[in-house]
């Protein structure tokens, strides 16, 4: 398994119809997925889209023309889908979508110009976000994606010996550990909202906002950061558990309509039977 994005992975699945290649981006994090059309994909490569997924933690498949049922259909391969309330910038007609845009009118303008994982103010995070494409903008509004495993494995180890016992808290009184170990790989991960976060179990308020505050920093550190241009048609999935993203500023004169779904997180998301202390880190 890929460790921390700087070794070059290529990967060829052929199909009788057609070939699926899986191309790692190299440093930092995510591969790259070509030729193939998700509308129609067999079991065979669906199952390797989702280990492609464990393995490198961010997918970009280019090139895709999805409608809104189509974008829903393909989504549910990974998963049983979120749903949201009805309100005037949603599609109405597709409660699983979760409208982003740039103009008040078109979908969503409020989103998170911080470090965050979505739904992490759930009692069980939503395990993955997808977004497809549907309206590009001439210019900014770059998504930004870091490796959380990588960003736990990184710290000094005395700093990891401090937090590694912490557990955060959302202002609606969800908590959750720091460092979350990934349901499938094991593998920890510092798991933190930075701008939800309501502060660390056991810490002050100026404590915590100190804390928080260096952690932003280490997951901004240039070298690990992913900066997503977006093309019309691209579709993204990360794994909520290992990467996390923020949105940056765009402005309102530009158009940029992006259609995310949302992928329920089931059951324990992590292993209740050992604490986070005694998991290692790889
Ligand atoms: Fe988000």
């Amino acid at each position: 398994m890929k460790a921390c994005g700087d070794e070059f992975v290529e990967s060829n699945f052929a199909s009788e119809e057609y070939e699926m290649k899986i191309v790692s981006m190299a440093a930092p994090l995510g591969a790259r997925v070509e030729g193939v059309d998700l509308r129609n994909v067999s079991r065979q490569e669906i199952k390797q889209l989702q280990d492609a997924l464990l393995q490198f933690g961010l997918l970009h498949v280019p090139k895709q023309a999805l409608t809104p049922q189509e974008q829903i259909q393909v989504s549910s391969n990974f998963g049983e889908l979120e749903d949201f309330p009805p309100a005037a910038n949603q599609l109405a007609a597709f409660p699983q979508i979760f409208r982003v845009a740039s103009r008040h009118g078109d979908g969503h303008v409020e989103v998170g110009r911080y470090w965050h994982s979505d739904g992490s103010f759930r009692q069980i995070p939503t395990t993955m976000s997808i977004w497809y494409l549907v309206q590009k903008p001439e210019a900014g509004g770059e998504t930004l994606f870091t490796d959380m495993q990588f960003a736990a494995q990184s710290l000094p180890p005395e700093k990891l010996e401090v937090m590694k016992s912490l557990e955060t808290f959302h202002r609606n009184g969800v908590r959750h550990p720091l460092f979350m170990p990934h349901p499938k790989t094991g593998q920890l991960a510092l798991y933190l909202n930075v701008g939800l976060t309501g502060g660390f179990v056991g810490y002050t308020p100026e404590a915590s906002a100190q804390l928080i505050a260096e952690l932003n920093q280490h997951l901004s550190r240039p070298h690990a950061v992913y900066a997503h241009h977006w093309e019309e048609g691209d579709f993204v999935i990360a794994d909520n558990y290992r990467v996390a993203h923020r949105a940056t500023p765009i402005s309102s004169n530009q158009r940029r309509i992006l259609d995310r779904t949302t992928i329920r997180g089931t059951g324990a998301f992590w292993n209740e039977s050992q604490t986070v202390q005694e998991l290692a880190l790889a």
